[in-house]
């Protein structure tokens, strides 16, 4: 009997070493911050179900460990987003932090990046400066320079040369208004009014009576992701789309989530953007069939493709790293090329901003449903913002 005891005790000690060694093989973790509440809560639900679509689709296994996806709701409060940050990188001691439905929220968390070296990969938010707010910041989704000068490229060939500018007035907004003025200004065209909205509770009544008395040729609209439906609809109550004003936009208008169901109002709405659920490639029809299948028959927006490819480039990082974070992991996201459902894309190895197809795109009816056809295309747009 004492016997028996003692050699329980022998294979317990003897078990403890065993149990010491789990931690090679602990997960490699990746903090994911995003609105998954709140006015920008859409943007949440489609990156969140993008990553979840790749981590089911690769499950990946780097140096022998598991990677581990934590999700933070933000509920694009930028001190919370901040402050989720800090605890992501010191409590759990992630080795990217990644998501930033909005501007702000990347503004205040880059320099936790910089300051613990950790890379942060941008999935939604587009305002130019933020991969100059830190060096580890990484950006897969795209920038408003990119897409305000692809529509006004496309409005000055077609003979638009009197327009109204409404945007969203913070960073991204601010952005659009700029470049598509520079842009439609130095081809001949020109800006008559420049019209801003809040990005919170947004009221487009009075701005839209401002439009309809400045009776422009087109409106140009950047409003972020999740506003498009509700803003098309005053559109047509007022009767703007009746009144001849041609609606014109960044692609963010015309939101692959909300566009089905925004009705006739949309019909022949033109837009540049960087993806479009539409796009026709066999890597992508295969995307929008795996994502609608895991998704209740959700389409994927820009947000979701945006957060696709970054947990792709973090993962094919992290391959490259052997799971080592900070600056081996940064290094091995920069110059990543590859194909996405947008198409081809790059991560600049010198601004490590995203470098990509900007379509130019139309709203039609296609078996039933909206959907944003592209028809033309400026190649491999590197951010105009940067260019200076
Ligand atoms: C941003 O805050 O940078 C942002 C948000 C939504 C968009 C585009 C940009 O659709």
């Amino acid at each position: 009997m004492q016997k028996r005891q003692l050699l329980r005790a022998l294979a317990a000690a003897l078990a403890l070493p065993a149990l010491g060694s789990v931690h090679a093989a602990d997960p490699i973790k990746i903090g994911l911050i995003l609105p998954m509440t709140g006015q920008q809560a859409s943007t949440g639900r489609q990156i969140d179900a993008a990553v979840k679509l790749y981590m089911a689709q690769n499950n990946p296994v780097i140096a022998g460990r598991k990677v581990e996806v934590i999700v933070k709701d933000d509920a694009s409060t930028p001190d919370q987003t901040r402050r989720l940050a800090q605890e992501l990188v010191v409590n759990d001691k992630v080795v990217a932090l990644a998501g930033f439905g909005i501007t702000p929220s990347a503004m205040a968390t880059a320099p936790i990046a910089t300051q613990s070296k950790t890379p942060m990969v941008v999935m939604a938010a587009a305002t130019s400066a933020i991969t100059e707010a830190s060096p580890f910041v990484v950006r897969t989704s795209f920038t408003l320079p990119q897409a305000a000068v692809a529509i006004a490229e496309w409005a000055n060939k077609n003979g638009i040369k009197k327009v109204v500018s409404l945007v969203s007035d913070y960073g991204p907004g601010i952005d659009a208004e700029k470049y598509f003025a520079d842009r439609i200004t130095l081809n001949g065209g020109q800006v008559v009014d420049k019209l801003r909205t809040p990005l919170r509770a947004p009221d487009f009544a009075p701005v839209l009576q401002k439009v309809r008395d400045a009776s422009p040729q087109a409106l140009f609209v950047f409003l972020p992701s999740g506003q498009g439906a509700a803003f098309m609809k005053q559109f047509a109550e007022r009767g703007l789309d009746k009144a001849g004003i041609k609606l014109i936009g960044t692609g963010d208008i015309t939101d692959d989530d909300q566009l089905n169901d925004m009705g006739d109002v949309a019909l022949g709405v033109v837009t540049a953007h960087h993806y479009a659920a539409a796009h026709k490639s066999p890597v992508n029809q295969k995307f929008v069939e795996a994502f609608k299948k895991a998704n209740n028959g959700m389409r994927p927006n820009f947000m979701a493709v945006g957060g696709y490819d970054g947990i792709r480039v973090i993962v094919e990082g992290l391959k490259a790293s052997k799971g080592e974070g900070g600056e081996k992991l940064l290094a091995a996201m920069k110059g990543q090329i590859f194909e996405s459902p947008r198409g081809q894309m790059l991560i600049d190895g010198q601004t490590r901003d995203v470098v990509h197809d900007m379509y130019v795109r139309k709203v039609e009816r296609v078996g039933g449903e909206l959907q944003n056809v592209e028809f033309d295309a400026i190649k491999a747009m590197k951010d105009p913002g940067k260019s200076k």
